[in-house]
């Protein structure tokens, strides 16, 4: 098979598609036949040496896919060579084959087409994992999601909606404001131009859950911006990791901060959460009340094209990586 590899740490340029060895079923994993990948801010940071594959994982870049399986090793059971799926993975999406631990696979939801299914798993998996399962988000809540019109950001505010949370985003533009808006935000907020804990504070009187990604930058205006038992969850460090947090703050509020990673977890604690998402999230898709936020879909073999237009800016959703 092909699959994107990676010549040495560095710039999109050294994303080579090339001929490796085809992926073998182990007993308790399927093969898929990859019909598509997606983009995660988290392979630009292993591609430039920062982010290296969990132990046993693969070399190849590539956290999801969608595809038809092949392949099924001796213990699996509730699969078949044929069916439809997208999977979370450790790695290996950038390529035509993938082998997955069944645990970590998903049906391609009724209303959703293959392709576009490779969307899904990373946002599903981190979204409800955080804001749900960690934080306990629950109807008439106030949920304030930074980078509303990225890949996280695109999801977690349709999951919000469906759960009959307020939902805030912060964003970069006035136009990806509307964007937000059109997905059910209820509130937009440019932080290039307001400081989102005043506007947020003032409009809402709070946020009972922030999904943050900006780590250190936010720490402070965050817990300013939580209400009385208020969750902070971080799952990025894009501005920075280090930041001096004022513990009075959270006590007097009762609140909490927490952090968390999908891609280290051991295999059990992902299956978990792909059953809570195919058991909750799942029928949200089959409703149509969330759907795929995709911004384009390249080839495969050109993923140096796809990293370069996320680090430049203004996607909205996702960028797939198509492999058929
Ligand atoms: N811990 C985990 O398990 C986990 C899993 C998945 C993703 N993540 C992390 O979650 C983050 C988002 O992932 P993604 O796939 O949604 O990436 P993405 O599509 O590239 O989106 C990143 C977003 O960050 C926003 N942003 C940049 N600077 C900002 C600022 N100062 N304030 C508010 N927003 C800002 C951008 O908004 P504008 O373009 O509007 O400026 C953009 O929409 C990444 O850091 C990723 O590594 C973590």
């Amino acid at each position: 098979m092909r699959a994107i590899m990676l010549r040495e740490p560095g710039e999109a340029g050294n994303l080579v598609w090339t001929e490796v060895d085809d992926p073998v079923a182990g007993a308790d994993e399927v093969v898929v036949d990859v019909a598509a990948s997606a983009v995660n801010r988290a392979d630009l940071l292993q591609r430039q040496g920062n982010y290296p594959p969990p132990p046993g994982a693969s070399d190849v870049l590539g956290l999801e896919c969608s595809g038809t399986i092949a392949e099924v090793g001796a213990d699996v059971s509730g699969w078949r060579v044929g069916d439809q799926v997208c999977a979370l993975l450790a790695g290996g999406g950038y390529a035509q084959k993938v082998a997955v631990p069944a645990g970590q696979l998903l049906p391609v939801p009724p209303e959703t087409d293959l392709v576009a299914a490779a969307a899904l798993p990373e946002v599903a998996c981190t979204v409800w994992s955080n804001v749900v399962s960690h934080a306990g988000l629950t109807s008439g809540e106030v949920l304030l999601v930074h980078g509303g019109a990225g890949g996280i950001g695109t999801h977690a505010i349709q999951v919000g909606k469906a759960l009959g949370a307020t939902v805030a985003v912060t964003v970069g533009s006035d136009r990806r404001a509307e964007r937000c808006r059109q997905l059910g935000a209820d509130l937009a907020i440019n932080y290039r131009e307001k400081n989102f804990a005043e506007v947020l504070k003032a409009s809402t009187g709070g946020a009972d859950v922030i999904l943050d990604h900006l780590g250190a930058a936010y720490l402070g205006d965050n817990v300013d911006a939580l209400t009385t038992g208020g969750r902070l969850v971080v799952i990025g460090l894009m501005g920075g990791a280090k930041a001096e947090l004022n513990l009075g703050a959270l006590l007097r509020k009762r609140a909490s901060v927490a952090a968390t990673t999908l891609r280290a977890r051991p295999q059990e604690e992902k299956a978990r959460i792909v059953a809570d998402v195919r058991e909750h999230l799942w029928p949200m898709l089959e409703l149509g009340t969330v759907r795929p936020v995709i911004d384009q879909a390249i080839p495969l073999p050109d993923a140096a094209e796809a990293h370069r237009a996320l680090e430049a800016g203004g996607v909205f959703g996702k960028i797939l990586l198509t492999a058929r």
